[in-house]
Formats: structure tokens, C-alpha cells, sequence
């Protein structure tokens, strides 16, 4: 085994690799994998010339994927941009954005998708089963087949049309849910169990945060192994921020970097249950109905808010609330002043930066990355609404386009 089992948060219980699979056998609270000794350095890590997540091998709890699995072993190497001109607006030294958007499926839940079918496929178990806003499942959707396996995806029928297309075109077995991602999740929940089928659903299989650490280690490595002052992370059921938290933690572990960030969640205002918790200082998660156009954020019972609170607080961080209005104005943002397009859950996490920096809770010598976790193709009617098209049609005729540039030009 490449792991030495699993520990409880909740109940402090540990756990051999074949003594649970999904959460824990005592208290169902979620599981943390707990690594084996790496005999990984870092000088040995940038000495590999695999710019995939699989270049963390060593401190990763499944195998490398066969190397003829296509997209699946090329899941990671995001680009980590500097954004001067963002910082400039935001009075920061330093602001970094992680485009995950540049994924093979253009989100950051690839590297979940990636390392639990890895782990399945050790597992031999096929077909693999999730619940999903879209994301995951469209991640899920194209990296079974690279292993041969096969994905059953539950989503909310009334996810973005994009999406939903990805999943058909990446044949998996689409199953539509009338209902909500959280009436998704139950129903997964109850049917792998029932089937016995390899369950994905975010944070019940403790392989996730596996994946999504990996972003942590790309930050770390592409800032010269080195911690920012803070990350910003969107959150739903919290296990993206809880994966970057461990992933970080991780380093400091093994001594690769000397500091923890402050990790900063930020939660959509239709969709703010972790939020609240921590504003009213709770250590429990008040499930809400969520109502947020930043779908993939729609979590109104998060399957993984209770450790996301832990973590967050752990680091000196906070949770911040941002509205949709706030998250459109951030995709426009994004685009002009960054080039980079955002989904609307991934624009949020910039929102929440730019609410906090207003305030002046960021101080101005802070270095920030912001974690996009999503590309703006795949929600492209939330995108026409952040920004309705105002260009002029013209005749092809130099005289008409003289005039519309002309009114460019007077243009304040
Ligand atoms: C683009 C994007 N951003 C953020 C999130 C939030 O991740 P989590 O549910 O782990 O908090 C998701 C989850 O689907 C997502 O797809």
C-alpha cells in the first residue's frame, strides 16, 4: 500500500488502508488519508520532467496511471499567473491566479477524478458512481474510460447546458436528478451502497482531497517552494479548500516549505452555510436550501463543511460571503484585467478577495494566489449576463466601420 491508512478528525480514530473505504467506520465523520513516509526531496520532485500532478507521486496515495491513459495521466501542471494589474487595483504586492480552468475537462476536479480512478482501478472496481453539480462528474465522465472503467454521474437536471454536454460526449451513464446536487449526493450515497459500486461523491471518498492537495504542492513548487501569505479557495461542500489545506500542511510536514497560508473560503451568499458557522463562531453546519446562479457552489448540506471550518480556522484564515451580483462583476474582472474566464464559482473566489481587500483585512504586502477553479465556457449564459454584448453590426463597408470607430475614439 502507498498509504498508511486513515485517521478521524471527529473522533481521533485511525484507521489501517483496508479497515473503511468511505468515512468513518466509528463516528461517519470524514477520513483523512494518512500518507506513508515519502523518500521524496524537493530537489528530486523538480528534477522530474512530468509537468503532471503524477510528478507528486511519491506523495500520493495511488500509483501513476499506465502511460498510455491519455488526459488522465496529463491531469495538472496549471499555469500560476502573476495578475499586476489586478494587484494594482487591489493595492496588493503580489496576486497570483492558478487557472485550473486549463484542465482537460477545464476544472479543477480532474484531480480528484484522476487519483479516485487510479484508485479504483488498484481496487478493481468498475463501474465508479458520483453525484455531482458537474463538475466532478464531467471529470469523473472523461478519465474512467482512460483507465477502462466505467462512470455512472448523477446531476441536477438543471445544470448548465455545457456540462451536461460534456457528460454526453464523454459517454458516461448520465442520470438527470430532479432535484437538488444535495438530493443527488443522498441518492448516490444510498445507491452505491446498495449496488456495491466504487462511490467518488466528494469527501466521502477521502481519495478526493487526495487529488485536489495537489494543487497546494503546483503553488508551492511554482512560487520556488514557497507558501503565500494567503489563498483564496470557492467553496461548496469544502473539499477543494480542505485538499489545498492538507496539501500544505503536507509541506511543511516534510519540510519542503516553512509556513502554512492563511486559507481565506469564499461561499456564494444563496449558498453560505460553512460561512455562517464560522461568523457565528459554530463548529456545526446549519443545512440550508441553496439559491446561487454559481451552480457548482450550491451546497446546502456540505459534505465536507465540518473539516473546511477546521482547516480554515487552523490557518488564521476566514470565510468570506459574496453576493452573485459581486461574482458576475468578478468574471468581467477576471477577463479584462487578467485575461483569465471564470466560471461563476470560480470567479467567486476573487470576488471574496476583492470584498476583503476593500475592507482592509489584506494587507499591502501580502502576496495572494487566487485559486480559479473553473473555465467561463462552461457556463456561458451566466457569462452573456456578467457582461451583454454592446458591439455594433455593421455592412462590410469601410465608411460604416470608420464611424463605429469613431465613436470608439470619443469614447471617455
Ligand atoms: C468550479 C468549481 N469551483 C469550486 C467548487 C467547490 O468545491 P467544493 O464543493 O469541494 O467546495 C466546485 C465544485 O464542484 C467547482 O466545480
Amino acid at each position: 500500500m502507498r498509504f498508511e491508512g486513515y485517521s478521524c478528525r471527529g473522533c481521533g480514530a485511525s484507521f489501517g488502508p483496508r479497515e473503511a473505504t468511505y468515512r468513518c467506520p466509528r463516528c461517519h465523520g470524514n477520513l483523512d488519508v494518512v500518507p506513508s513516509n515519502a523518500r521524496a526531496t524537493r530537489e528530486s520532485i523538480a528534477s522530474n520532467r512530468d509537468p503532471s500532478l503524477w510528478r507528486y507521486a511519491p506523495l500520493l496515495p495511488v500509483a501513476v496511471p499506465d502511460a498510455a491513459a491519455g488526459p488522465l495521466r496529463a491531469v495538472g501542471g496549471t499555469p500560476l499567473y502573476r495578475a499586476p494589474r489586478l494587484a494594482a487595483r487591489l493595492g496588493l504586492r503580489s496576486l497570483w491566479l492558478k487557472d485550473e480552468g486549463r484542465m482537460p475537462t477545464a476544472s479543477l476536479k480532474d484531480r480528484a477524478s484522476a487519483v479516485v480512478v487510479q484508485s479504483a482501478l488498484e481496487r478493481g472496481k468498475t463501474p465508479i458512481l458520483t453525484a455531482s453539480t458537474g463538475n466532478a462528474g464531467v471529470a469523473l465522465a472523461a478519465m474512467a474510460p482512460c483507465a477502462g472503467l466505467e462512470a455512472v454521474i448523477l446531476v441536477p437536471a438543471t445544470a448548465p447546458p455545457a456540462k451536461l454536454t460534456q457528460l454526453r460526449i464523454f459517454g458516461s451513464t448520465l442520470i438527470l436528478v430532479r432535484g437538488s446536487y444535495d438530493d443527488a449526493f443522498e441518492l448516490s450515497e444510498a445507491a452505491a451502497r446498495e449496488l456495491g459500486w466504487y462511490c467518488r461523491n466528494t469527501a466521502q471518498n477521502p481519495f478526493t482531497a487526495e487529488g485536489k492537495k495537489t494543487a497546494a504542492f503546483e503553488i508551492a513548487e511554482q512560487l520556488g517552494w514557497r507558501a503565500p501569505d494567503r489563498v483564496f479557495v470557492s467553496v461548496g461542500d469544502g473539499n477543494i479548500l480542505v485538499g489545498v489545506e492538507k496539501g500544505f500542511r503536507e509541506l511543511v510536514e516534510l519540510g519542503f516549505i516553512d509556513r502554512m497560508p492563511k486559507i481565506m473560503g469564499v461561499q456564494a451568499e444563496g449558498s453560505s452555510p460553512i460561512a455562517r458557522a464560522f461568523q457565528a463562531g459554530k463548529g456545526e453546519i446549519e443545512p440550508c436550501t441553496t439559491t446561487t446562479l454559481a451552480d457548482s457552489i450550491a451546497a446546502g448540506r456540505p459534505a465536507d463543511g465540518v473539516r473546511a471550518l477546521g482547516a480554515v480556522r487552523r490557518t488564521g484564515g476566514a470565510f468570506v460571503i459574496v453576493t452573485d451580483e459581486r461574482i458576475l462583476e468578478a468574471i468581467v474582472t477576471l477577463g479584462r484585467e487578467a485575461s483569465v474566464f471564470a466560471e461563476p464559482a470560480a470567479a467567486a473566489a476573487y470576488a471574496g478577495l476583492a470584498q476583503e481587500a476593500a475592507a482592509g483585512r489584506i494587507g499591502a504586502d501580502e502576496e495572494v494566489v487566487v485559486l480559479v477553479t473553473g473555465n467561463g465556457l462552461k457556463d456561458v449564459n451566466a457569462a452573456m449576463r456578467a457582461c451583454p454584448s454592446d458591439a455594433p453590426t455593421i455592412d462590410p463597408d469601410l465608411a460604416a466601420l470608420r464611424a463605429v470607430l469613431s465613436q470608439r475614439e470619443e469614447k471617455p
